[in-house]
């Protein structure tokens, strides 16, 4: 069945939805989104990704065609539209479509281009989620702002196109020795009970699920370090997992194909997924 899409002030049917050929999204990847998940129909953590949205809007000089208010309306309008129960909401703003292809920014007088779908998936149950999955690891070459959530994902698709190729699920990226992130999640090890993640900075998206998950376990006790780690420490880890809005915690069970623990998700990734979801529900707006 067809879905009802937003693009800049209309909701209208997916094979009717069109943006000009000349927008910066598409010749420049002069853009960024966001990934909301929805369950029972509504919003995981609306307002940290309206807030890394606006973030990530200011950094590149770009500004939003709506208030927040607005946006949460037509996310919520989408998922009325769509009857969505369980899955995301994808959003892109670009710096919208002048009138030729120019390097230079264009000009206040060209409106931004905001897009709005959404996307049925289901995310509780998925084998994903009760197997785990395997990474690789390749380089990251991506550029130096990976803070902003721009549409740049060439890398990232390509990382994970090396990950099948190699007969993995997922890849995570190494810069100067040590782990960034995953091409569309964070990263994460325990070791000893204690969970390693990298620290926030330039070098990865700071993710709405990360920020989430980091403060329930502290809230239940959990030792939590955020610094730098090797994939050797990786591999020699008791468990590792990964987090984003579209696999809330998933438990990490080969790392360059070296298992971990006995290669099915550990108690850690175990208890804090169901802590994430029964939490994110009870917070869902
Ligand atoms: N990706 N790191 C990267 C590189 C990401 O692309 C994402 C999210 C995350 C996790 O962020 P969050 O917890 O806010 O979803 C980390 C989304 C889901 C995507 O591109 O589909």
């Amino acid at each position: 069945m067809s879905r009802t899409v937003y693009v800049n002030g209309t909701y209208l049917p997916e094979e009717e939805a069109k943006v000009s050929v000349f927008d910066r999204g598409f010749l420049f990847a002069d853009g960024v989104y966001e990934v909301t998940s929805v369950l029972d129909g509504k919003l995981i953590d609306f307002h940290g990704h309206a807030q890394r949205l606006q973030r990530s809007l200011g950094e590149l000089g770009m500004t939003s065609p709506v208030t927040m208010d607005e946006l949460l309306d037509i996310h919520r309008e989408l998922v009325t539209r769509n009857d969505l129960s369980e899955g995301m909401i994808y959003l892109q703003i670009t710096r919208g479509a002048p009138a030729d292809r120019d390097f230079v920014f264009p000009g206040p007088d060209t409106p931004p281009t905001l897009v709005l779908f959404t996307q049925a998936k289901g995310l509780i149950d998925s084998p994903a989620a009760e197997k785990g999955i395997s990474v690789i690891s390749i380089d990251d070459i991506r550029w130096g702002r990976r803070d902003i959530k721009t549409v740049q994902l060439l890398y990232p698709s390509m990382g994970k196109m090396m990950a099948k190729e190699a007969g993995a699920d997922d890849a995570w990226m190494v810069a100067e020795g040590f782990v960034t992130e995953g091409t569309s999640n964070n990263a994460y090890i325990v070791k000893d009970g204690k969970i390693v993640t990298r620290h926030l900075g330039n070098e990865i998206l700071h993710g709405i699920t990360r920020a989430a998950v980091l403060k329930f376990a502290s809230e239940a006790q959990m030792e939590v370090e955020e610094r730098p780690f090797t994939i050797e420490e990786a591999k020699q880890a008791d468990e590792a997992f990964v987090t984003s809005a579209s696999t809330f915690v998933t438990a990490v069970v080969a790392i360059d194909g070296v298992s971990l623990g006995d290669g099915t998700p550990g108690p850690v990734a175990r208890r804090l997924r169901d802590i994430y979801i029964e939490a994110s529900r009870k917070a869902a707006i």
